[in-house]
C-alpha cells in the first residue's frame, strides 16, 4: 500500500492544492509530518510562512539536547557553574515537607531567622542544669535512632530526598522537629553530603551509586533542646582511598573526644586532630567548626578542628557541644555551590566527617549521641 497522498500545504498554492509528494526536508528531520508541496516553486514561494513551524518545535529539540536536562525531566540548575568534581545536583527539589501543628518548633521554623541564636551571639557557653542535661540525653538518644534508621536505608538507587523523608518522618514520630528545616532558610530536614561534598549537601533527586560515600547529618529539636550528629557511610563497595578517609575521620573524632574533661581547652582539640589527618595523607577543613549545642542550634563555643587555632574557652561540667572534623583526601579549602549551602572540596577530591554531641561531666565526658562501633571502619 502506498502512503496517503497529502494535498499541497502552501497556503497560497496557485495550482489549487493538488496531491503532493515533495516533502520539506527540515520538517522531515524535525519529525513534523505532513509538510508536502506540489513543487519547488510553490515550496519556495511559501517558505517565509512555512518555516515558522520549524521554530515552534525547535525549543523542544534544544531542551532534549541540553546536557543539563536529563531524559526523565530532572535537571542540573547550575548549568554554567564550574563544578570542582564530578557530582551534580539533581533538581527539582521535592516540595517543603510539612510539620504537624502539635510539634513544638524552634524560633526560626517560620521565618528562617534564628532570632535567639543571633541575640545570644558572643555570650559565654551555657552550663546546663542536671535536669537540662537529662533532657539533652534523651534528645540525643532519639537523634541517634533517627540517624541509624536513615543509614539502614542506604543502598545504590535510593535518592537523598528519600533519606530526607525518612529523617523528617522519624523526627516527627519521635515528637520533635528536624532542626535543619528552614534554619537560615535551609530547605530540607537533613544534610546529605556525597563524595566531594564536605558538608551541608541538600537532599535532591540524585540516586546514590555503588562506590559513593555519603554523610548523613541529623539534628533534632525536642523538649526545648537540639542534638547534632553525623556519620559517613559507604554505598556498596568503595575504593581504598575512601576507606582510609572514613577511618581517618572517625579516628580524629574519637581521639579528640578522649581529651574532653573539665579544665581542658577547646583550642587544644585541633592539636590532636590535625596530626592524625596528616599522618594519613589527609587535610582538615578550616571553614566549619564544632559548636555549642543546647536550647540553641549553634551557640558558643566555636571549636576549630585544625592545629594552632585560637579558640576561646575552657571545658566545664554541664557544657554541651559538638566535635565534627571534616577531613579531605586533598586540599583543605572549600567552595560553595550556587545554592549557598553545599560546600565541596576545592579540588573535587572526597571528604568525610563524623560528629557527636558531648556533655562535660564532673569527671570527664559523655558521648550523648553514641552509637554502635562501625564494623566497616575497624
Ligand atoms: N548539622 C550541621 C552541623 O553539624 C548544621 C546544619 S545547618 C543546616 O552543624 F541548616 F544546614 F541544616
Ligand atoms: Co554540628
Amino acid at each position: 500500500m502506498s502512503a496517503p497522498v497529502v494535498s499541497c500545504q502552501s497556503s497560497s498554492c496557485p495550482n489549487g492544492h493538488p496531491p503532493s509528494r515533495l516533502e520539506c526536508p527540515t520538517c522531515h528531520k524535525l519529525g513534523i509530518t505532513g509538510s508536502f508541496f506540489c513543487g519547488q516553486e510553490c515550496f519556495k514561494a511559501n517558505w517565509k510562512t512555512h518555516k515558522i513551524v520549524h521554530d515552534l518545535v525547535t525549543p523542544r529539540q534544544t531542551l532534549l539536547n541540553d546536557p543539563n536536562i536529563n531524559k526523565d525531566g530532572t535537571f542540573n540548575p547550575f548549568g554554567t557553574f564550574k563544578f570542582t568534581g564530578p557530582l551534580r545536583p539533581v533538581y527539582p527539589l521535592s516540595p517543603r515537607r510539612p510539620v504537624p501543628d502539635h510539634i513544638v518548633r524552634p524560633d526560626y521554623a517560620e521565618t528562617g531567622i534564628p532570632t535567639s541564636e543571633n541575640r545570644r551571639a558572643g555570650q559565654p557557653p551555657k552550663i546546663l542544669t542536671l535536669e537540662e542535661q537529662e533532657t539533652m540525653r534523651n534528645v540525643c538518644k532519639l537523634s541517634r535512632e533517627i540517624l541509624d534508621l536513615a543509614a539502614a536505608a542506604i543502598r545504590p538507587g535510593i535518592t537523598t530526598d528519600e533519606l530526607d523523608e525518612i529523617v523528617h518522618n522519624a523526627s516527627i514520630e519521635r515528637g520533635g522537629y528536624p532542626s535543619p528545616l528552614n534554619y537560615r532558610n535551609y530547605p530540607k530536614s537533613v544534610c546529605t553530603s556525597i563524595n566531594e561534598v564536605i558538608c551541608h549537601g541538600i537532599p535532591d533527586k540524585r540516586k546514590l551509586q555503588e562506590g559513593d560515600i555519603v554523610n548523613i547529618d541529623v539534628s533534632f529539636y525536642k523538649d526545648g533542646f537540639h542534638s547534632d550528629l553525623n556519620e559517613t557511610y559507604p554505598v556498596g563497595q568503595v575504593d581504598e582511598d575512601s576507606k582510609r578517609l572514613m577511618r581517618t575521620a572517625r579516628k580524629t573524632l574519637d581521639e579528640s573526644i578522649k581529651l574532653c574533661k573539665p579544665g581542658a581547652l577547646f583550642r587544644d582539640l585541633g592539636k590532636t586532630i590535625e596530626p592524625i589527618a596528616r599522618q594519613n595523607g589527609c587535610s582538615v577543613v578550616r571553614t566549619y567548626c564544632g559548636h555549642g549545642i543546647n536550647d540553641l542550634f549553634h551557640p558558643a563555643p566555636s571549636i576549630p578542628h585544625y592545629a594552632k587555632n585560637k579558640a576561646i574557652g575552657t571545658m566545664r561540667p554541664g557544657m554541651t557541644f559538638t566535635i565534627e572534623p571534616m577531613i579531605n583526601l586533598g586540599h583543605w579549602d572549600l567552595e560553595h555551590w550556587p545554592d549557598n549551602w553545599t560546600a565541596t572540596t576545592i579540588d573535587g577530591k572526597r571528604s568525610a566527617q563524623f560528629e557527636e554531641t558531648l556533655l562535660i561531666t564532673e569527671t570527664g565526658v559523655e558521648v550523648l549521641t553514641a552509637g554502635k562501633p562501625r564494623e566497616d571502619l575497624q
